[in-house]
């Protein structure tokens, strides 16, 4: 269908076909040839001063949705709600650590941490509108596929609205925190023999047969909150856009939500010019990276496998949302090792910032795109850490405890006697003296 009369503020298309639905169908897909939807908006009816001055005037406000580090771009997210189910979420910080600087090879690297969100990932900033938006249209229940976070925000969103939630975890395959905080939230949680791409498949069956209301990021609303990573981190640079944004890729609806912001705020006068982006995969799980490698010739799938066990997707369901992010934003696509991306997690653990290991490929990627030249060190990066660093507890704890050898950085703990002169013997053997605390580097300026 198309629209013949005034549009509405904001409505779905297809980037397959360009068929247009309604902004409360609740289909996950094109329902003419089952292609990708995304929305669109009509341009704001205010000048680019004027919706800055308008995002500034909610930085900081009252608590709640206004606030809130989604809703807070209501304009261009989600213009036509009312009602929203918010935590608050968002109002991430971005960090700098000199260490960090120095361990990717540049000048000027920002963290924008997403950990800091309510359920400790990215995931809250789109679930907020997903879960918004299934109770706008009346949804009976609501259902994703995950690798644990998506779960875990969507357990607590959907508890919030009084809606009950079904989510589909590859079994044995989920980090200890996501699965605990999707009990907790009370999701009915279903362990399910095969991996994360068998959970999708299933959980997109399950909404086209079973009339659940998908809330993975194939759903289009997810996208619209996802986008506020970077309005919130446009506004913090006071809109003067970075060189380069790094981010992590398993599912690819994050690199698609981070080239739809890119391209509105540039269409709608908020920024001049867009940064780069560089998506990084697990090495073992980089369908997306292979089919960069080839200028996007052909999309790939493959068995995937890494450490990283939040991007371990071997078909990412948003593909060629992606490959349009990329390509419009003149991106790139890698991939590190999970030796790599572990010895970047230590790194990032160890400057006190901490993160989960998919949101290390960032720091990992970067170094090798400094190593090969296509970042310079000068240019000014900001990396996206998306989950907190208690996500995984099991995999930090074999890491610390049980590797042998003990990789770099292992840092073992010591069990002693209730025994003072014990104390003493470990500080002197390891010249813990009071003198070897004396900070370094990261004082913060004002
Ligand atoms: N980082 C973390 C911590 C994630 O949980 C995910 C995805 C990504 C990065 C990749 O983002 O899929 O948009 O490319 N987690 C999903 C989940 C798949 O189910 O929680 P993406």
């Amino acid at each position: 269908m198309r629209f013949q009369t005034q549009r509405p503020a904001s409505w779905q298309s297809c980037i397959a076909c360009g068929n247009e639905m309604v902004e409360t169908d609740p289909h996950s897909r094109c329902t003419a040839c089952g292609g990708l939807l995304e929305i669109q908006h009509r341009p704001p009816a205010m000048t680019p001063a004027e919706l800055i001055q308008r995002f500034t005037e909610r930085r900081g406000g009252q608590p709640g949705a206004t606030a809130s580090g989604v809703w807070r771009f209501r304009e261009i997210v989600l213009p036509s709600a009312d009602a929203v189910v918010s935590h608050p979420e968002g109002n991430t910080p971005l960090l700098h650590r000199v260490a960090l600087d120095s361990w990717a090879g540049v000048e000027n690297l920002l963290l924008k941490h997403e950990g800091h969100n309510p359920t400790g990932s990215f995931k809250d900033r789109g679930m907020t509108v997903g879960v918004t938006q299934a109770k706008r249209i009346g949804a009976a229940a609501v259902a994703c596929a995950s690798t644990g976070n998506t779960a875990a925000s969507l357990a607590a969103y959907a508890a919030q609205a009084g809606l009950p939630a079904l989510v589909l975890v590859p079994a044995g395959g989920v980090a200890t925190g996501k699965l605990a905080q999707s009990l907790a939230y009370g999701a009915r949680t279903l362990l399910v023999r095969g991996d994360f791409d068998d959970c999708m498949r299933l959980a997109e069956q399950a909404s086209e047969q079973l009339g659940v209301y998908l809330l993975n990021s194939i759903n289009p609303f997810r996208i619209e909150g996802q986008k506020t990573i970077i309005l919130e981190m446009l506004q913090q640079l006071a809109w003067e856009p970075p060189d380069w944004i790094v981010l992590p890729a398993g599912n690819l609806g994050n690199t698609a939500a981070f080239g739809k912001a890119l391209r509105e705020a540039k269409r709608w006068g908020l920024i001049e010019r867009l940064p780069r982006l560089a998506a990084v995969q697990a090495a073992g799980a980089a369908p997306f990276a292979r089919s960069f490698a080839e200028n996007f010739a052909r999309r790939h799938r493959v068995k995937a496998d890494t450490v990283a066990t939040a991007i371990k997707i071997g078909d990412p369901a948003s593909y060629d949302r992606a490959v349009q992010a990329i390509t419009e934003t003149e991106g790139v696509v890698l991939s590190t090792s999970d030796a790599e991306l572990l010895e970047a997690k230590a790194a990032i653990d160890a400057s006190g910032i901490g993160c989960e290991p998919a949101s290390a490929v960032t720091l990992a990627g970067l170094r090798h795109l400094v190593t090969t030249g296509v970042v310079k060190p000068a240019q000014r990066v900001i990396a996206v850490l998306t989950g907190h660093i208690l996500k995984d507890p099991g995999q930090l704890l074999r890491y610390h405890q049980e590797l042998e050898p003990p990789p770099a950085g292992a840092n073992r703990p010591i069990e002693i006697e209730a025994d003072l002169r014990e104390i003493e013997r470990v500080l002197r053997k390891q010249s813990l003296g009071p003198s070897a605390h004396a900070p370094q580097g990261d004082n913060a300026h004002f």
